[in-house]
């Protein structure tokens, strides 16, 4: 057990989907996953181990922002052994031919900082994604028909960020949506030696301000859950 985690060692896979809702961590794994059990909910954040034919997987929410996914990752990592992390999330589009419902597979994450700050200072790091997770993702995004992007995004601190100007400069330079994990997911990951993946499924957006109704959410969250499973187990 850890100070976040209430798994006993070994009731964690190598391979972990994150979401930051502990809700949807619960949704997929009864919809997905074969034998799944609940195997920490410390602070309501759940956390289930199963398999997915024949895999062993686990689902655990992070929270929302990067400093409770920080300590998620870290933990999952370090004392538990994960390999494989693939967030599972929404994000804001941020470019007109990025469509609401769409599917966006973090290529990079721009920050203005993260929790990794304290040892990077200086260092502007580009965090990135896992190619090999990148590449079967994007192959099981076109095998189910996801419209789907595969680009930068901007890991946000401020869910009501009111930098206009930020905003713009983000737009400007290609990024395709703003959520608020991904940079420190896979700062962690590299640090550690670890794969990591963000799919997110664009849920509002920034220009138009449509946002997807709630009772479509589910069927978007399923895609990204599909995807994630197919692009850990090609
Ligand atoms: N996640 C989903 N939509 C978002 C937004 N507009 N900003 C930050 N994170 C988000």
């Amino acid at each position: 057990m850890t100070v976040h985690i209430g798994a006993k060692p070994g009731e964690i896979a190598e391979t972990v989907l994150i979401p930051g809702d502990p809700y949807r961590a619960r949704w997929a794994a009864e919809t997905y996953l074969d034998d799944a059990r609940l195997v920490t909910e410390v602070r309501g954040e759940l956390g289930f181990t199963g398999t997915w034919r024949g895999h062993p997987v686990t689902i655990q929410g992070s929270g929302m922002g990067m400093p409770s996914l920080s300590i998620y990752a870290n933990e999952l990592i370090r004392d538990y052994g994960a390999r494989t992390l693939i967030r599972v999330g929404s994000c804001g589009g941020m470019q007109a031919h990025v469509k609401v419902r769409d599917v966006i597979l973090a290529m990079s994450a721009s920050s203005v900082s993260t929790p990794s700050a304290t040892i990077l200072r200086e260092l502007n790091y580009a965090p990135h994604a896992d190619w090999g997770l990148l590449r079967a993702a994007a192959d099981a995004a076109e095998a189910i028909g996801a419209p789907t992007h595969v680009g930068g995004i901007h890991s946000s601190d401020t869910f009501y960020d009111e930098r206009g100007d930020l905003t713009e400069q983000l737009t400007r330079h290609g990024i395709l949506g703003v959520e608020m994990e991904a940079a420190e997911l896979y700062i962690l990951a590299a640090r550690h030696g670890c794969r990591a993946l963000a799919i997110l499924t664009v849920s509002d957006h920034l220009q138009t301000g449509e946002e997807l109704p709630s009772d479509q959410r589910e069927r978007s969250f399923g895609q990204m859950i599909e995807i994630a499973l197919a692009a850990a187990f090609p």
